[in-house]
């Protein structure tokens, strides 16, 4: 969702683009579609370079919306490394099973249905790697959640922090008002944690990136 670059710029990298799934370029298409906000195809290139690099055996995905990013992750892991995903919405989760039934990656993908917020403390297992990318105003709660969940050495991914470019405007659209000032509280106790070498790295929307100590 969202992107950073000048148009022109997005044009000459996909230029390079060599998606050779059609399932991944169908969910795109659908997700256009349905206005389902998904991650941008390059912030996606991104994380699955990292899950190669990380090689988590357990990853945990905060909002999977249609299983695009669940995919995305499960293509990249190993024998054994599995990918668990909470989604609330019917609706999303639905569409969310139907894809993950044809990707192949059935196995590799847990669906867990409910409101994360409910659904996390539950949670006993810790995780190599943590995808946060949920309602904004819930992030700073499911954030803490997640800081219990991941592993030491384990990496967090958190879409949206630049929000479109409004969190580092004055101009900001009515309509995104609230959002922007969740994202910039988000990104202030995001970037300030002692127990995490966090950034914010310019792909997509804006992708925080944490380490734990
Ligand atoms: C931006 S979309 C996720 C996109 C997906 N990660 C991808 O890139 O393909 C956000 C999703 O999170 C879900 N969501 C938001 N807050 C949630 C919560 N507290 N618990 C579970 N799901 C949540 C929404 O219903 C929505 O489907």
């Amino acid at each position: 969702m969202g992107n950073l670059l000048f148009p022109n710029q997005l044009k000459y990298l996909e230029g390079f683009r060599n998606e050779e799934d059609p399932l991944i370029t169908e969910m795109e298409e659908y997700a256009k579609q349905h206005n389902v906000p998904i991650l941008s195809w390059q912030a996606a290139d991104f994380m699955e370079q990292l899950i190669l690099i990380i090689n988590p055996k357990r990853a945990l995905e905060i909002g999977t919306a249609i299983a695009y990013s669940s995919i995305r992750i499960a293509r990249n892991l190993k024998k054994k490394g599995v990918v668990h995903t909470i989604e609330k919405s019917e609706e999303n989760t639905e569409a969310a099973k139907d894809f993950i039934s044809r990707s192949g990656y059935e196995s590799k993908i847990n669906l867990m249905v409910g409101d994360a917020l409910n659904l996390m403390p539950r949670l006993q297992k810790k995780y190599d790697f943590i995808f946060l990318d949920a309602d904004k105003e819930d992030y700073k709660r499911l954030f803490d959640y997640a800081l219990v969940l991941l592993k030491k050495g384990g990496v967090i991914f958190v879409d949206n922090l630049l929000w479109h470019g409004f969190a580092a405007t004055k101009r900001v659209p009515p309509d995104y008002k609230v959002s922007t000032k969740h994202i910039r509280e988000f990104n202030k106790i995001f970037l300030s944690q002692s127990n995490l070498k966090t950034m914010i790295i310019p792909i997509g929307d804006g992708i925080g990136l944490g380490i734990k100590a």
